[in-house]
C-alpha cells in the first residue's frame, strides 16, 4: 500500500522519518539479524541522518547490525563538496559505532563510471551472500530512503534516462546532460525489490512532482519516480506541508495527517 504522511515542517519529517528508520531497523533484525539500509543523496535528509546520529535515537538503532548502501552517487570523490558519501559520512556515519565494513560506498572516484557500477553491483552482491541471503535472487534492501527532484527525477533516475529502461542489472552508470556529468545509480529492478521505500520530501518546490508522481498516468520516462513500484507495494511518501501542499485532495490513497 501506498501511504502519505504529512508532517507540518522539516524539523518534525525528519524526526518521524527517523522513527521510521528505527522501527524497519528494529523489525529486520527481528526478522533476520540485520538491517539493510539504503541512503539518499542530496540535501532533504540531512537532518534525519542529523537526528539518528543524535540522542536519543543513536542508542536505539543497533549499529554493529546495520550496513548501508547508497541509492545513487556523482562521479566525484568521497571527499568531494557534492558527494552523498560525504554527506552521509559528515552528518551521520562519523558520528556513530557501526563497524567500517558495514559502510558500502560506490567508488565514485574512478574515472569509468561503468566500473564503479560494476564494482558497486559486486559489493551489492557479496555483501547479501555474506548475509545469507541467495546469490540468485535481486537482492531485497530492507529500506531504501529516496529524495525527489523538482523535475520528477529520484536516485540518480531522471526523465528520459535510459537507466529506467534496465531490466537485469542493479546500478548502472548514466549520462546526465542536465548536469553535464555520469552518474552511479540503483535501478528500478533492485529498488522495487525493496522491503520498503520511503520518499522524503520538503519545501513547496517538490509540491508539483509529488503531486505528479501521485496522480498523473503512470509515465515513468517523463517521471522516474513513478518507475518505484515496490513488488510488495509498502511505498511511503514522507512530506511536510510545502511538499504536500497540492495534495489537498483527502482522498489521496492511504493519506494520514
Ligand atoms: C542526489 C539524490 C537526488 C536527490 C534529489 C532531491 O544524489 O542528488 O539522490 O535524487 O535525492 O535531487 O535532492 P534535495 O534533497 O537536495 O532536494
Amino acid at each position: 500500500m501506498t501511504t502519505t504522511i504529512v508532517l507540518p515542517d522539516a524539523a518534525a519529517l525528519a524526526e518521524h522519518a527517523a522513527r521510521e528508520v528505527l522501527a524497519d531497523a528494529a523489525a529486520a533484525i527481528r526478522a533476520r539479524g540485520y538491517f539493510t539500509f539504503v541512503l539518499s543523496g542530496g540535501n532533504t535528509p540531512r537532518r534525519l541522518y542529523e537526528k539518528l546520529a543524535s540522542e536519543p535515537l543513536v542508542s536505539q538503532l543497533p549499529w554493529d547490525r546495520t550496513h548501508v548502501f547508497w541509492g545513487d552517487e556523482r562521479h566525484v570523490p568521497p571527499d568531494h563538496a557534492e558527494s552523498d558519501y560525504r554527506m552521509a559520512r559528515e552528518s551521520m556515519l562519523s558520528k556513530v559505532p557501526i563497524p567500517a565494513a558495514n559502510v558500502h560506498r560506490i567508488e565514485a572516484e574512478l574515472a569509468d563510471a561503468a566500473e564503479a557500477a560494476r564494482r558497486y553491483e559486486a559489493t551489492i552482491r557479496d555483501t547479501f551472500a555474506a548475509l545469507g541471503q541467495p546469490a540468485s535472487a535481486t537482492p531485497s534492501f530492507d529500506l531504501v530512503l529516496l529524495g525527489l527532484g523538482a523535475d520528477g527525477h529520484t536516485a540518480s533516475l531522471f526523465p528520459g534516462s535510459p537507466a529506467l529502461d534496465e531490466q537485469s542489472r542493479w546500478v548502472a552508470s548514466p549520462w546526465v546532460e542536465k548536469f553535464n556529468t555520469y552518474r552511479i545509480t540503483l535501478t528500478p529492478p533492485i529498488l522495487n525489490a525493496s522491503a520498503h521505500v520511503i520518499f522524503l520530501a520538503s519545501g513547496t518546490d517538490k509540491a508539483d512532482a509529488v503531486w505528479a508522481s501521485q496522480h498523473e498516468r503512470p509515465e515513468p520516462r517523463r517521471r522516474p519516480s513513478q518507475a518505484i513500484r515496490p513488488s510488495n507495494d509498502r511505498l511511503t511518501w514522507l512530506l511536510d506541508t510545502g511538499a504536500a501542499s497540492r495534495l489537498d485532495d483527502r482522498s489521496t490513497p492511504g493519506f494520514s495527517a
